[in-house]
């Protein structure tokens, strides 16, 4: 049963994670999906490799003023440094709250070819429990929507958001912020219509289960892809019109008592997230909006850094300098005070 106490604690750790100015590292690539960014900059995908590189981000001096909290891998919240210290208290230290992700990742869906269940829930309450004695403050379950001729089903939609609330509920009986994450790709050459259709779809499905769950939405986070055309669209919608059609998705689906949004990157590049980014804020500040708009990128603060790194250790503070400017200019896009001149600092 969750008290009064840990709801006000679960609640305040929600808020500081989105707090003005300030948002989430995405840094719990699986296994197998960092391999495929090591192997992008030809680098071998060891698991010193994947410590020191992501150890140097952590590492890096002034990031807390941009970043609230970092999401981790299993591997990674059990790692240390070689002065001894875990790398959860590397990031105590500096000031920000370490997540894990929990979801085991996305299984092909029976019965539904080209569409895919998040797995994970068995053995989820003892999971959640170790990683409270390691550290974790919140926690982050992925959902996976495709959208194709005749996808997002229905039964994708229900099975996945039913997934996402018995996560939400486990999470917060254990004493962690659940952030819910139904993420509707940009895969495809669809207009951006149908990608507002099947967001707003996949939220207020989610939303329902959340609620038939109990799950308490002040102490939540929901992290969701931007409304954007198909990445191989012909044409493809620009700030404005993302902007426009993302606020007035998340109006009609998000309820104001969730007191952050935290958009993925979603495979956008570097400046196409942070413009999109900001327009979001800029026309939210305008047409008002009640919840925190902010970020948990992966590729958005990683792209650039991972290509300097290069698996050479000693370009570390270069690293380092690069990673703080992607997280310093994607906290101004956060509150809509981002320009194209603050790339140069
Ligand atoms: P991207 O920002 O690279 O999409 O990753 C964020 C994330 O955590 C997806 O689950």
């Amino acid at each position: 049963m969750t008290t009064t106490a840990s709801i006000e604690t679960l609640s305040d750790t929600a808020k500081a994670l989105v707090a003005p100015g300030k948002g989430i590292l995405a840094a719990d690539e699986s296994t197998g999906t960092i391999k495929r960014r090591f192997d992008s900059i030809g680098v071998e995908s060891t698991e010193t490799n994947r410590r020191d590189y992501r150890e140097m981000l952590f590492r890096t001096s002034g990031a807390s003023e941009f970043i609230s909290g970092v999401i981790l891998y299993d591997e990674t919240i059990r790692q240390h440094s070689d002065d001894g210290a875990s790398l959860v208290k590397v990031l105590t230290d500096a000031g920000m709250m370490p997540g894990i992700k929990v979801d085991m990742g996305a299984k092909d869906l029976a019965g539904s070819p080209g569409e895919t269940v998040t797995e994970g829930l068995d053995g989820l309450r003892e999971r959640l429990a170790e990683y409270v004695e390691l550290g974790a403050r919140f926690t982050k379950w992925r959902a996976v929507i495709a959208i194709g001729p005749h996808m997002p089903t229905p039964y994708c939609l229900d099975v996945n958001a039913h997934a996402l609330a018995r996560f939400a509920a486990l999470s917060q009986e254990a004493g962690l912020v659940p952030m819910v994450e139904p993420e509707v790709l940009m895969d495809g050459d669809h207009d951006i219509d149908r990608c507002y259709y099947a967001s707003e779809a996949a939220l207020t499905e989610m939303f329902r289960q959340l609620r038939v769950q109990n799950v308490a939405l002040d102490c939540i986070l929901l992290k969701t892809n931007m409304v954007l055309s198909g990445a191989s669209a012909d044409v493809r919608a620009d700030a404005s019109e993302v902007a426009r059609q993302t606020v007035a998705c998340l109006k009609s689906a998000v309820p104001a008592t969730v007191p952050g949004i935290v958009f993925l990157s979603g495979g956008q590049a570097d400046d196409e997230a942070t413009t999109n980014l900001d327009a979001i804020n800029r026309y939210a500040q305008r047409e008002g909006a009640p919840w925190e708009l902010s970020f948990s990128y992966g590729r958005g603060l990683q792209g650039a850094p991972l290509r300097t790194w290069a698996g050479n250790n000693a370009n570390r503070e270069e690293v380092q300098r690069v990673f703080h400017r992607r997280a310093r200019v994607t906290a101004a896009a956060r509150q809509g005070r981002y320009t194209p001149s603050m790339e140069a600092g």
